[in-house]
């Protein structure tokens, strides 16, 4: 099974909430559409489902254009952040809904059914009804029910969104185990970054109706290659740069000299320096930075250093270190020197 959005955009009236996009969905992968909100997750998933039209572009499963394929026909199933569970039925009697739906048989019912309950971990609760539930349970309700149609690609529109911080983590987990337990291709949508990371194979990231970047967690945290996506994950140290003739990126903190490997278009750059990179002390071959400290936090798992550059002292760097009793305090107000391997920083071009 491969999905492939050739061109795919939306317009409402004079409005384009989403710009033409192509995207290829592999077989059983974990894909992450990742956006602020108002950016054009939900439309994307609602134009794959068929519950909107394109206005441009073609939406192809192994080839076959599905723009005239009706929603029930399309062998797609949506989870949505609110469940949205029938309150009058069982666990079992929601589970097995689509299933009775197509007329499946009674025994054959009640054995998908049980193994969907086995597989999401609510076994024991077949005859409870969703006011019953806890939400964490109630997701699993939806995602059995989802299962049991054996759809090619299961839609997820934020179904995490509800639950609190720590079942949210144990949900996402579970999302993962299950997604590669029974390999089938989820496509995901999320605001939330740190979830996108956690569980994704790939992630497209969108901001305003058009692709930022696609790519693996690794590629968009280390590599990113808009200032959009270097600014929306996590921390990062952002600065703007000059590419010079000879290749070296002049800054405010000093020239970086030519990097590997960087494919740059533009001569105005920027660079980005995640925190946790950085080591205490001036190395050969880095690109060092003469600081003075403004305050060292910690935070348990880790210090928080802000040290502002001799160069510009008005700016902050953030710099993450280890909290290892071995790791010496820093003196507020005092001295200390950065320093960064090349091939950690990212440059990336700035048109704007
Ligand atoms: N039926 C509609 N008519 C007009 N504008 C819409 C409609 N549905 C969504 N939009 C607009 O499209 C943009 C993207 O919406 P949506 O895909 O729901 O964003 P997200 O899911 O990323 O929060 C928003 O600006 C939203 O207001
Ligand atoms: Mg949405």
């Amino acid at each position: 099974m491969t999905l492939y959005l050739d061109g795919v955009s939306k317009n409402y009236g004079d409005v384009e909430v989403l710009r033409p996009i192509s995207l290829e969905v592999s077989n059983g992968e974990l894909l992450t559409v990742l956006g602020p909100s108002g950016s054009g997750k939900t439309t994307i998933l609602r134009l794959i489902g068929g519950f909107i039209a394109p206005t441009c572009g073609r939406i192809l499963l192994d080839g076959k254009d599905l723009s005239t394929t009706h929603i029930s026909k399309r062998p797609f199933n949506t989870v949505f952040q609110d469940y949205a569970l029938f309150p009058h039925m069982t666990v079992e009697q929601n589970v097995g809904y689509g299933l009775m739906v197509k007329g499946c048989p009674k025994e054959k019912m009640k054995q998908v059914v049980n193994e969907a309950l086995d597989v999401v971990g609510l076994s024991d609760f077949p005859g409870r009804y969703p006011a019953e539930l806890s939400g964490g349970q109630k997701q699993r309700v939806a995602l059995a029910r989802t299962i049991v149609c054996e759809p090619q690609i299961v839609l997820l529109d934020e179904p995490l969104s509800a639950l609190d911080a720590e079942l949210r983590r144990q949900m996402q987990f579970f999302l993962k185990s299950l997604q590669r337990k029974i390999g089938t291709t989820f496509l995901f949508v999320t605001h939330d970054q740190q979830e996108a990371i956690t569980i994704s194979d790939r992630l497209v990231v969108i901001n305003h109706g058009g692709v930022e970047q696609v790519g693996t967690p690794k590629e968009i945290y280390y590599s990113p290659k808009t200032k959009f996506v270097a600014g929306f994950f996590g921390d990062n140290n952002l600065l703007d740069g000059q590419l010079t003739a000879s290749g070296s990126i002049e800054t405010p903190l000093g020239t970086i000299p030519s990097l590997q490997g960087s494919n740059l278009k533009t001569s105005k750059v920027i660079v980005a320096m995640r925190p946790e990179l950085f080591r205490i002390g001036k190395r050969e071959g880095a690109f060092n930075i003469d600081c003075q400290v403004q305050n060292m936090d910690f935070a348990g798992d880790m210090n928080f250093l802000r040290l502002s550059p001799k160069l510009d002292s008005d700016r902050t760097l953030l710099v993450k270190l280890s909290s290892d009793p071995s790791v010496p305090n820093l003196d507020v107000n005092g001295d200390a020197t950065i320093s960064i391997k090349l091939e950690d920083i990212a440059v990336l071009d700035n048109p704007r």
